[in-house]
């Protein structure tokens, strides 16, 4: 069983104050903190290893090289990918949503097709396709959610139709925690001979993650969001499609030949890694998906309902004061918790919390439509992992009962500016 109070000693920050606090870090769908063993992978790699890789009969870049291969199978393991060379590192859900949407979307939509995605979706998963809508005349559909925040399947059956081409959707919301029956999308996209794309940010550092179960085309994921270094993240295609696909960024290692009238591009999946990669980011990211693999990603999944079923029982204690979003069942949400203290704005409760030495997001969270839909101009957001305790929620709780008792005071306190939005 995951004990999170065994796993935090591997995790120095840990060790820090705020405001003369204890760090409580409940900002994890943002970005996750590094245990030692990413940070030390990293340090050794350049320490000992570092060289560019496919470009030198060398020692070094031989073994930069098989390195930052191996690294490939370990992420194809964590996903239970048919073969590593389906699996593309990039630099993030974004970049990898966005390398679907143009490699793909541009070589095959046309003027009339259509494109479904949904209300809740992160603007990572929404903006490149509306892009690529704009580049072919293709028309972008939402699909709706309803009162609880559950993805409306009524509304996707009825939003599919035979012009439907791509469906894109998020794994988990990162607003409302919802968990999407992903299967039961992928068979409708399917039925229709539309692509099922799976933005997976939310969802691949929290649940374990099988694509052949799932049924999906394409799934996007960032490495630090599960422990990994900042840049890294990865795509992974079903290895027809990618091999059908225009590669979308070109340039040194894309490619087997160049002459200059021609090209023959290099095998999957360095044809989509142009340039030299985040090779250390590569092998800090492996590192992070062998020691997720190690806790066993159903415990971790496990250990946040836990978290999140407490959490919610915990919240009934503040009444009316406090209003959640999401749907109420821990089994079909996951570790995010999104909230409004009734009366105070969404940043003052955050600047409170982190005077405590709680650390929580703010605003509308990269999904500004989908808080538009609620009728929200932003909300609080808690969001846990592996090193997060009961004890931890017990503090944020008894912190938000002071929060509420200085409601009054606090809410004289001058509105902090819309936020700018950069990332989770
Ligand atoms: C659901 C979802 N999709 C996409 C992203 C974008 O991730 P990144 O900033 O790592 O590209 C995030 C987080 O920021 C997210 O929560």
């Amino acid at each position: 069983m995951l004990d999170p109070h065994v796993v935090r000693r591997d995790f120095p920050i840990f060790d820090r104050k705020i405001h003369g606090r204890p760090l409580v870090y409940f900002d994890n769908a943002a970005t996750t903190q590094k245990p030692r063993q990413v940070v030390e992978a990293i340090v050794e790699f350049y320490y000992k290893h570092y060289a560019n890789i496919h470009r030198g009969l060398h020692t070094l870049s031989q073994e930069a090289s098989e390195m930052y291969e191996e690294a490939h199978e370990v992420l194809a393991k964590f996903i239970n990918a048919y073969s590593w060379d389906e699996v593309i590192f990039c630099n993030n859900t974004t970049d990898g949503l966005n390398i679907v949407a143009y490699a793909w979307g541009l070589k095959n939509l046309r003027e009339g097709d259509e494109i479904v995605l949904t209300v809740m979706d992160h603007h990572s998963n929404m903006l490149p396709w509306r892009n690529v809508a704009k580049l072919t005349g293709a028309k972008i559909k939402y699909v709706d959610i309803t009162d609880d925040g559950t993805l409306n399947y009524d509304d996707l059956e009825e939003k599919i139709s035979e012009r439907t081409r791509v469906v894109a959707f998020p794994g988990m919301s990162n607003v409302l925690g919802t968990i999407n029956d992903v299967r039961r999308i992928a068979r409708l996209a399917h039925s229709v001979g539309a692509i099922a794309v799976m933005d997976g940010a939310q969802s691949v550092p929290h649940t374990p993650t099988d694509i052949r179960m799932l049924e999906i085309d394409f799934l996007a994921f960032s490495g630090h969001k599960m422990l990994g270094p900042t840049g890294t993240g990865v795509l992974w295609g079903r290895k027809d499609l990618l091999e059908d696909m225009m590669p979308f960024k070109v340039g040194g290692d894309t490619i087997k030949d160049v002459t200059l009238e021609d090209v023959i591009w290099h095998d999957l999946p360095w044809r989509f890694e142009a340039g030299t990669p985040n090779i250390a980011g590569g092998i800090g990211l492996a590192e992070a998906a062998k020691y997720l693999m190690r806790i066993g990603m159903e415990d971790v999944r496990r250990h946040e309902m836990e978290l999140v079923e407490y959490t919610l029982k915990r919240f009934k204690e503040l009444g009316d004061d406090v209003e959640v979003y999401g749907p109420t069942d821990p089994r079909v949400r996951g570790g995010v918790i999104a909230f409004n203290i009734r009366g105070l704005n969404h940043h003052v409760v955050g600047r409170t919390l982190d005077l405590f030495g709680i650390a929580v997001r703010t605003g509308k969270h990269c999904a500004h439509p989908l808080h538009y839909r609620l009728g929200l101009k932003g909300t609080v957001r808690a969001s846990y992992y592996i090193y997060n305790t009961r004890e931890e929620i017990d503090y944020m709780v008894e912190t938000l009962k002071q929060v509420i008792a200085m409601k009054n005071i606090l809410s004289r306190q001058e509105e902090i500016s819309e936020e700018i939005c950069t990332g989770g």
